[in-house]
């Protein structure tokens, strides 16, 4: 077995096992904690999961969340915001995944939640009672804070803003659930219903998350708590008065950061920023897209100083496609044009 990259977070080695060509997450050393081969994929697979959700909700960002920050053992100098979208991502991934394989019954020893006991207050009535399987977010939650809590050591400023944050991207996770129900009865008349509480796609606990970051607080370490930065803090979430600091109000969901971000618009390899350079951005136009798409081609290039860079490049689609019996779809291959956008 042939080990790469051991991650900025200490828990997760990259391996080539000999007999695949693929690199793989499906080892695990764990500093601290022990736990069972099962529980390590779905680690591993929270980890993934986390890595490719915090890259789409970046991708129009100057800070592009790289897989390289989650693989590296210390991207950044000190902690800054990017470092609390990290954390949240990783913790939140690996809640979501061992919470949903929870409930799959691929963990050992662990099952569908008991909803009787998790919501006294929401008792069923003549015309709705809880049934299925609801997603097993406690432990979820347990195993997750077993796994990455273990891994902060200390109560300095860096390890106690590691555990906020961690805490907020398992939050994420707990606000994001919802109740479905399915109705029973003769033919549809949904006299009766069964209800269970399931977690929604990642990518609603990633846009959760991308706002959070985007809220995120500045926090200072002093007499071993965090408090807010003297009106430094450029976000809301929390409440200062009258400039001086006050004990650490942010809610629990808020991510907190100890420095301000390097500019990402250059490369500085002492401040681990890969600059914009050579990033692409995006010219289209129509309705639903994100302002921060429509923004790209001026928050990456232009107001870092890049020109835009247009490239025309021919793709190849099927068109004029037709149907013959039975049963072939054929199509011609016809020529696009497409214009790519790039910072230079
Ligand atoms: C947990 O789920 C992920 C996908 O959601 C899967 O890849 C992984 O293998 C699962 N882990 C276990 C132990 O079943
Ligand atoms: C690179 O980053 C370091 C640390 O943030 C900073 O001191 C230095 O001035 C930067 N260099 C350039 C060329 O911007
Ligand atoms: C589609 O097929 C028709 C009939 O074969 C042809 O006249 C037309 O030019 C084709 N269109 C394209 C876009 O290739
Ligand atoms: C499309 O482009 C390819 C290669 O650029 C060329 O071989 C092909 O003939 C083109 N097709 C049409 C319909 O123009």
């Amino acid at each position: 077995m042939n080990c790469l990259v051991r991650s900025f977070f200490a828990l997760l080695v990259l391996c080539k096992f000999s007999t695949s060509s693929a690199w793989s997450w499906n080892n695990l050393l764990m500093t601290s904690t022990r736990i069972n081969l099962g529980m390590a994929e779905s680690v591993a697979a929270g980890a993934e999961l986390a890595m490719g959700e915090c890259q789409y909700q970046f991708r129009w960002e100057r800070w592009a969340c790289p897989r390289s920050a989650f693989t590296k053992k210390k991207v950044f100098r000190s902690l800054i915001r990017e470092s609390a979208a990290l954390h949240s991502f990783l913790s939140a991934g690996i809640t979501y995944t061992l919470t949903r394989n929870c409930s799959r019954g691929q963990l050992e020893g662990c099952g569908c939640a008991n909803i009787h006991s998790q919501h006294p207050n929401e008792s069923p009535s003549a015309t709705w009672r809880w049934g299925g399987c609801s997603d097993n977010i406690k432990m979820g939650e347990q195993y997750s804070v077993r796994v990455l809590d273990s891994l902060e050591s200390g109560q300095d400023a860096q390890a106690l803003a590691n555990l906020h944050n961690n805490f907020a991207g398992r939050l994420a996770v707990r606000h994001s659930m919802r109740q479905s129900c399915k109705c029973h009865g003769v033919s549809g008349s949904c006299a009766m219903q069964t209800c269970w509480i399931q977690l929604p796609p990642f990518r609603t606990v990633g846009q959760a998350l991308k706002r959070q970051y985007d809220t995120s607080v500045r926090v200072g370490y002093s007499n071993g708590i965090l408090q807010i930065d003297g009106g430094s803090s450029s976000s809301n979430g929390a409440k200062t008065s009258s400039g001086s600091s006050q004990i650490l109000r942010v809610s629990p969901q808020t991510l907190v950061y100890l420095e301000l971000s390097p500019d990402f618009c250059r490369a500085n390899v002492t401040a681990g920023t890969s600059g914009t350079k050579g990033r692409t951005c995006s010219r289209d136009k129509g309705k639903g897209l994100s302002a921060s798409q429509r923004r790209s081609c001026i928050h990456l290039c232009k107001n870092c100083g890049h020109k835009v860079k247009k490239r025309v490049v021919t793709v190849m689609t099927s068109c004029n496609c037709t149907f013959q019996w039975c049963c072939q779809v054929q199509c011609q291959t016809c020529n696009t044009t497409k214009s790519i956008y790039s910072c230079a």
